[in-house]
């Protein structure tokens, strides 16, 4: 697994992040974000936790809720708030440092905060598919301080074709993932604790 650490919002860390994307498709990377926009970012989700809306499975006449593939409950971001704004700028600034490093072609990013009750998880599954959103690049940001591996949660990297594990990633506060959307069959193991994350996806045409 590749893990890196430190501030990353500077040009040295995108060549790194895009150093990464090119030669292994996936990068873990801790505490790149400001921790006090983590915070920020943790204290819009814990008041709007009744009223979240329940992950579906696909797009437009094919969504399905689908309890027994995912469990999460979410809300998508809007720039309406210093902390979503801050996030999304940041997302931004990554956008266009890769687009100027790689050939992926990022034109726009969608996120929403994800919330998996005690008891969730999230099968198996690809961000890219056919017919589907043009999602290629994803991102998962965790908000959960002092997890621990009992907690399990994890999120778990398989590579595209036979089933080698990757990566191991805990959604511990301040994480950042980002791997190819389509290349990564990715699950997230039954958590035994709320977790708290905000995942995202850089669009291209
Ligand atoms: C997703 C997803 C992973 C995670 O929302 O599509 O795979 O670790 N999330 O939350
Ligand atoms: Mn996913």
């Amino acid at each position: 697994m590749t893990t890196e650490a430190g501030p990353h919002n500077s040009e040295a860390a995108f060549d790194r992040i895009a150093d990464a994307l090119a030669t292994l498709g996936y990068v873990v990377l801790t505490d790149c974000l400001p921790v006090a926009l983590g915070e920020a970012l943790r204290q819009r989700l814990i008041p709007a936790l009744g009223s979240l809306q329940q992950a579906g499975i696909g797009r437009g006449r094919q969504h399905t809720l689908a309890a027994a593939i995912r469990t999460d409950t979410l809300r998508w971001l809007l720039p309406d708030s210093p902390a979503e704004f801050g996030y999304l700028a940041w997302m931004e600034q990554l956008r266009l440092g890769l687009n100027r490093r790689l050939l992926l072609g990022l034109f726009d990013y969608e996120a929403h905060f994800a919330v998996y009750a005690a008891g969730g998880h999230y099968h198996q599954h690809l961000d890219a598919f056919q017919g589907g959103t043009n999602r290629v690049l994803s991102t998962v940001f965790y908000l959960n301080p002092h997890w621990s591996p009992a907690d399990c949660g994890e999120l778990r990297i398989h590579a595209a074709t036979g089933d080698a594990l990757l990566a191991t990633v805990m959604p511990e506060f301040g994480t950042l993932v980002l791997f190819l959307s389509a290349s990564f069959p990715h699950e997230v193991a039954i958590t035994h604790r709320p977790r708290y994350s905000i995942a995202g996806w850089f669009r291209g045409r």
